[in-house]
Formats: C-alpha cells, structure tokens, sequence
C-alpha cells in the first residue's frame, strides 16, 4: 500500500527515474564524450579512447569529435540542440547502442553534449545489436557480390554492321527479351563470352548477379560441388560448413555456361532437372531447392555431332537450342573489319591507324582465332610500331604464320594422302595438333581455342592419338 501511494506520486516516480536511468545507462557505458559547442571533445573515458585506438583519454582532448570517433553525430547534436535518443554506431569493437544529449547552460543555451555508448552487458539490446549486424553483413555481402557479378559488355561493346553482325545482334535481343536459354554457338573468339554478358545486360534480370562457369576448366569430379554447392556435413575441412554452388549464386540472374560441350555427361542430367523441374539438390544433401536463374550456353564445339556420338545429351540439347545464336566467323564478315580494327586501336595506347597495304593484307588473312586474335595481332603491331601509321610490314609480323584466305588454304593444307581415309585423317589430325601444341609452346588451353577445340576434347583427340606424354 505504501509503495502504491509513492508510485502514485509523479514527482516523486520521476526523481527515481531519472536516478534510476542514470544508473543504468553508467552501469552499461562502454564510453561517454563530452564535447563543447564547436564539437571538440572536452573529456572522454579511458576504456572508449582505447576502443578507438588512443593510448589514453588525454590524447582526445581538444581534438575535433570527428577525429577521434568518425561517424559520431554530436555536432549535429551541438548545432541543432536536439537529442538522439537512440541509434546505433558502428565501432571498431562492434555496434554499440548510443545516446546523444544537448547539455545546457541555466539560462537554456546549449554549451556542449555528452554521448553515451552503451555496453550491452544487461543482454536487452542483443536482439538490436544482432539484427542490426546482421543487416550490416548482409549488405556487405550483396554490394559486392554484384559488384563482382555485373556483366563487363552490353550491346555497344559488340562491333559490327554487316548483315551477319546485325543478324547477330537482332536475335540477341530478342534473347535478352525473353527468358528461355540462349544458345551461342560459334568458333574460339568470336564474341559468345562478350554477347552472353550483354545479353544479360540488356535483360530483366540485369540488376541480378551474372554467374559464368567454364565447364571446361573444372575437373570432373569438383564440377557439380561448383554448380549446385555442397550441404553442411557433407565434406570434412573447410568445406564442412557447406558452401553455395554457382547456381543460387545466380540466383534471379543469369548463369553463363562456358563451354557446354565439355559438360561430363552425369552432370548434363542434372542439369537437364534445373531446367525442366527448376529445382536441384546441393552435393550431400536430399533437400530440394528451387532455382530461377536464366541459362545462357556457349561452346565452339560441333553440338550436333556431339549428339550423335554419344557425349551429349539429345534431350538436353533440345532444351538449350531453343535460341541458337551461330556468331559468324571474322573471314565471313570481313565488312566489319574496318570497325573493328577502329575499335580496337581506339582502346590501346598510341593512336595508331592501318595504312592501305595493312588493310588489304588484314583482309588477306583467314584469321582462324577471329576477333582474339585480331586483337592481339592490333596490340603486338601497336607496342611495336613507333609511328603511327601502321604498315603492312608491322602488321604481318604481328601476325605470325599467315593463313590465306580459304580458295589457296585447301591445296596448301591437305596432307600427302596415304593408306586409308581412317589413317590419313588420323595423320592430318596428329600433324594439325601437332602444329598448333608447337605454336602455342606445348600449352594446350591455348592449342585447343586456336583449334577451335574445347581443351578436353582436345586431351581425348591427343591421347587417341599417342601425343600426350
Ligand atoms: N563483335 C565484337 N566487337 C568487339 N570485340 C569483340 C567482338 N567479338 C569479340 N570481341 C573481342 O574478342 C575477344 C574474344 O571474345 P570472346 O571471349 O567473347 O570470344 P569467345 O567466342 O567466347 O571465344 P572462346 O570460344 O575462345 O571462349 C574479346 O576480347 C572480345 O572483347
Ligand atoms: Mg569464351
């Protein structure tokens, strides 16, 4: 009864409050400043200044808030005279709950303002602080992922106005338009990487991540961890925890996959149910998962004739081809040379141009690498070149071996036939392997794109073939 009527009491009630809040809060401080009105800090507790890196409090003294606490809003505090009741601050410790006051003179002015950084040792803010760094991660976390996942090409990147290229061009964006898979099929360098990411660029989806795997570069046997990622406990060491596949990394975005060709055929059933099914299972687990990414599929390999031998899935293919995209190669669009040539000197160091000879000699060339090799032929004639006029000299030096353009090439690269057709295209094979693996120093990545070959199917052709050591 007695403790009734003294509740009942409000000045009494706020008189305890306030002693009572008091304590609290000095109870949970893990710092307090006190500024004055030009926000320069006047005093400081030891146990703060040592969370901001000083060696004691007195170091603090005099120095502009800012200085020592970056994000510290007290001179807004000083200025506008009103309090931040509750917020929280990102500290080098971790977030701690702050709380800002205005302190007055008597006469009413505003003379300073103390913060308190509140130590959660009472647990009541945890679920705050919890949540409130758990945003905080998540942000870190999305922002940059897309930064790393934004496609690096739209459209504009993709040179090229002779009918082929528009042709190209037109069905792309029809692609990007639409949400079935896209097929790009073509020679090594002739843009599928480039159109695949403005592909993406140009789509619904391009806000989301863009994901590229090159299903060629990953053994066998990481590849489908890679794709569909791995269910805690599944794998002991660092992949216990579980880890994301390429799959719900792409997750409302694009997922690019580099040569299809290459896909080991168990992986292309799975496959097969992300895209019929949407769904898929991460290595180890029996959870089912929805998917909604986007496919877009690249290869340089022949996919038909990989269905008839057996390496590639019909029903998959069926699937995929429902917006092939064939880019053409640079020999049958020699239109577009001069663009490209344009483009391409306009990017290097240099500002050099092509004389009339190098031109025509540009146009002489059957350019079996396509716009990679263009490429590098314009770079290694650019850093050698000291005028800037580039001549036919310059340019055929770059170039290396040159490769007349088909009509001569055929009698040039036909082999003396002898025994069957099966022993002399076993012979012509060994010789034109033989030939690139030369070319490129023994590595074989490079050999096969210069072949036009995904780098497995040009281990398999080596192996048959007795040339792998
Ligand atoms: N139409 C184009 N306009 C400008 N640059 C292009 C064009 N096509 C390709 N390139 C450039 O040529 C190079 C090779 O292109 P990209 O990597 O897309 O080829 P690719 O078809 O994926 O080759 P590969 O089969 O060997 O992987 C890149 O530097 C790319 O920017
Ligand atoms: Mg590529």
């Amino acid at each position: 009864m007695k403790d009734a009527n003294t509740l009942s009491d409000y000045q009494h009630v706020r008189l305890l409050a306030i002693r009572s809040l008091f304590e609290i809060i000095e109870q949970s401080s893990e710092g307090t400043v006190i500024v004055d009105k030009d926000a320069r800090i006047v005093w400081m507790n030891e146990r703060y200044a040592r969370r901001y890196g000083l060696e004691d409090a007195a170091q603090a003294i005099g120095l502009e808030v800012e200085k020592v606490i970056p994000s510290s809003l007290l001179r807004q505090v000083v200025e506008t005279g009103q309090p931040i009741l509750l917020d929280m601050l990102d500290t080098p410790g971790g977030p701690l709950v702050v709380m800002r006051l205005p302190v007055h003179d008597d006469a009413g002015a505003v003379i300073g303002a103390i913060g308190f950084a509140l130590f959660d040792q009472l647990q009541n803010l945890a679920p705050l602080v919890t949540r409130f760094t758990q945003i905080q991660k998540e942000l870190a976390s999305t922002r940059s992922l897309l930064q790393a996942r934004q496609a690096k090409y739209n459209f504009a990147h993709f040179i090229g106005a002779s009918a082929a290229s528009l042709e190209v061009k037109r069905r792309a964006r029809r692609g990007a338009a639409s949400e079935s898979p896209v097929l790009l099929l073509g020679e090594t360098g002739t843009g599928k990487e480039l159109l695949a990411h403005a592909i993406h660029s140009a789509s619904p989806r391009a806000h989301k991540p863009f994901v590229s795997v090159n299903c060629a570069a990953i053994p066998e046997t990481l590849l489908e961890a890679e794709f569909f990622g791995t269910a805690p406990g599944a794998f002991t060491g660092a992949d216990r925890k579980g880890r994301p596949g390429k799959l719900q990394i792409a997750q409302g975005g694009t997922l690019f996959l580099d040569e299809i060709g290459d896909m080991p055929l168990t992986l292309q059933s799975k496959l097969l149910r992300v895209l019929q099914e949407k769904e898929f299972e991460p290595v180890g687990s029996n959870e089912v998962r929805r998917s909604d990414v986007r496919l877009i599929a690249a290869t340089s390999l022949d996919l038909e004739a990989a269905v008839q031998e057996g390496h590639f899935r019909a029903d998959l293919y069926y699937r995929l081809n429902v917006l092939p995209i064939q880019l053409p190669p640079l020999r049958e669009r020699l239109d577009d040379l001069p663009a490209l040539c344009e483009a391409i000197l306009d990017e290097l160091p240099g500002h050099h141009e092509l004389d009339t000879e190098a031109r025509a000699l540009l146009a002489s060339h059957a350019w079996p690498g396509n716009i990679r090799e263009l490429r590098n032929v314009l770079e290694r004639a650019a850093l050698l070149g000291d005028e800037p006029l580039l001549g036919a000299a310059a340019l055929r030096s770059a170039i290396g071996r040159l490769c007349p353009l088909p009509s001569s090439v055929v009698s040039a690269a036909l082999p003396t036939v002898t025994g069957d057709f099966h022993s002399a295209r076993e012979a012509f094979e060994r010789q034109l392997i033989q030939a690139a693996l030369a070319e490129q120093a023994g590595n074989v990545l490079e050999a096969a794109k210069r072949l036009g070959l995904g780098r497995s199917t040009l281990y398999k052709k080596m192996v048959a073939l007795g040339l792998s050591s």
